[in-house]
């Protein structure tokens, strides 16, 4: 048993998906969460500037005394996750295996669409995953970078939403895909509109959920789940505009952020 907490981070605000399942399928665990809010997007960066923030992100975190951490961005996870298994000596958890492995293991047409950020999708993180399981899937990625500022704008549920969504997914649509992943933080949270778009025989992974059940799996198997009683405790961290992090945040996690501090990462 191990009562210290997990630690979370994102490029942003957008991590707070992964957040919210890590809460409802870990309620025994106390976790960190650190939010790149300076610096977002990663999705549209280089890979070594994605992997430099994201080992500071790593860093920071383990200042903190975590005893694993959990990298709730796609686009990082999908860049940085093997440097920073190599290199860091805890257990490190990305977004891209738990959800390419439930998009592989639903599919009945094995045609599987991926949807993330530039970074994400020009990576090939998820459609090599997803390939490696089962050669013969067809997966078809498409970077939908607009989603963000539609979610962090509280259009989701817009005819913004829609229209963009008619557009990005159109090709997908032609494919005939009956999976869809929801490869970007900020997509969960376009669920309706993206069902809406595809029809509700296209099976929608959440990657934030499963990323949640694998963590609790790696913490129970590595004999690191917390056996506290009292109540989890949430503190949040980020790296600019603390308010803005509070209001969007609160909507998405559905209950008030309380401890919030805002740090300066080029310090680490
Ligand atoms: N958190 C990022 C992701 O999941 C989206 C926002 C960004 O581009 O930083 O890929």
């Amino acid at each position: 048993m191990d009562n210290r907490p997990i630690g979370v981070f994102d490029s942003g605000i957008g991590g707070l998906t992964v957040l919210k399942e890590i809460m409802e399928q870990l309620p025994g665990e106390d976790v960190i969460y650190f939010g790149d809010t300076a610096r977002i997007p990663y999705g549209t960066r280089s890979k070594e500037t994605v992997t430099k923030y994201s080992f500071q992100c790593i860093k920071f975190l383990l200042s903190k005394k975590i005893k694993a951490i959990v990298i709730a961005c796609n686009t990082a996870s999908a860049i940085a996750l093997e440097e920073a298994q190599k290199n860091f000596d805890i257990p490190i958890i990305g977004v891209i295996t738990p959800g390419a492995n439930k998009a592989a293991l639903v599919t009945k047409n094995k045609r599987i669409g991926v949807i993330g950020t530039t970074g994400t999708i020009n990576s090939e993180a998820y459609q090599m995953r997803i390939r490696r399981i089962d050669k013969s899937s067809q997966v078809i990625g498409i970077a939908c970078p607009l989603f963000v500022q539609i979610v962090e704008d509280g259009w989701e549920d817009s005819d913004v939403a829609k229209l963009t969504a008619e557009k990005y997914l159109m090709e997908l649509k032609e494919h005939d895909i009956d999976t869809l992943v929801l490869g970007c933080t900020h997509y969960p949270i376009l669920r309706y509109t993206l069902s809406k778009v595809m029809g509700d025989k296209v099976n929608l992974v959440n990657p934030a959920f499963e990323t949640a059940k694998v963590t609790k799996e790696i913490l129970k198997e590595k004999g690191l789940l917390s056996d506290k009683l009292d109540k989890p405790k949430y503190k949040y961290y980020v790296s600019d505009a603390p308010e803005k992090f509070r209001r969007i945040g609160g909507n998405i996690l559905g209950k008030d952020i309380e401890t919030i501090e805002k740090v300066s990462i080029e310090n680490l």
